[in-house]
């Protein structure tokens, strides 16, 4: 079942603040970084973006969102900062439609490339499972970048259909 898609407004600030808590796999810092990204955002910054997959019964609860936003000192390229869905929901391709969303609203604006970091832990597996199999390719690794044996991975996506590669060959 699909979910809709709509903003994510201050009346889900704590909502979202327990869905990503209960992902299970971000630390406290972490889950508190992502509301302060909210508050940004609702503050009516543009540095980040935020949309929100709902349940269209009668609580409207948020069963997962995004958050991108254009990276700074670049021409066309974006952060995909930000991808969290309800554990009681994962599985249901609801993160496959907020990516497949994020990535529409971005070539509208003619976004060139998407950046996602990630981690190399074993709890990752199936978010770097998830990555690579809507299309994004393993760009680069730091080792130790997070803690010791926990790797920063990062993950892009060319949106212009194979342009960047031809420029850059
Ligand atoms: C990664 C995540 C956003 C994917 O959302 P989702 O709604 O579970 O994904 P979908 O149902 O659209 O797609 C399922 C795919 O994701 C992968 N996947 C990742 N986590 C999964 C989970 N817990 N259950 C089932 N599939 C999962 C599977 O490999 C599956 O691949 P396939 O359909 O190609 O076989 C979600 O699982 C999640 O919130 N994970 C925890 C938070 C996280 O890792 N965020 C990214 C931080 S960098």
């Amino acid at each position: 079942m699909s979910c809709s898609l709509r903003p994510v407004g201050r009346a889900h600030r704590a909502q979202l603040e327990r869905l990503t808590r209960a992902t299970g796999l971000f630390r406290e810092d972490e889950v508190a970084t992502a509301v302060e990204l909210l508050d940004a955002s609702l503050a009516g910054g543009d540095d980040y973006r935020f949309i929100g997959a709902f349940d269209d019964g009668a609580e409207h609860t948020l069963a997962g969102y995004a958050c991108w936003g254009p990276t700074p000192g670049t021409t066309g390229t974006c952060d995909l900062y930000w991808i969290a869905v309800d554990p009681a929901r994962q599985g249901r391709g609801v993160g496959t439609q907020l990516v497949r969303e994020v990535e529409r609203r971005l070539m509208v604006e003619r976004c060139r490339l998407v950046v996602v970091e990630t981690s190399s832990r074993a709890d990752y597996a199936p978010t770097r499972r998830f990555y690579e199999r809507r299309g994004y390719t393993r760009a680069a690794t730091i080792p130790g970048y997070y803690a010791p044996g926990d790797d920063l991975v990062i993950y892009t996506k060319d949106l212009t259909d194979g342009e960047l590669a031809r420029a850059t060959s």
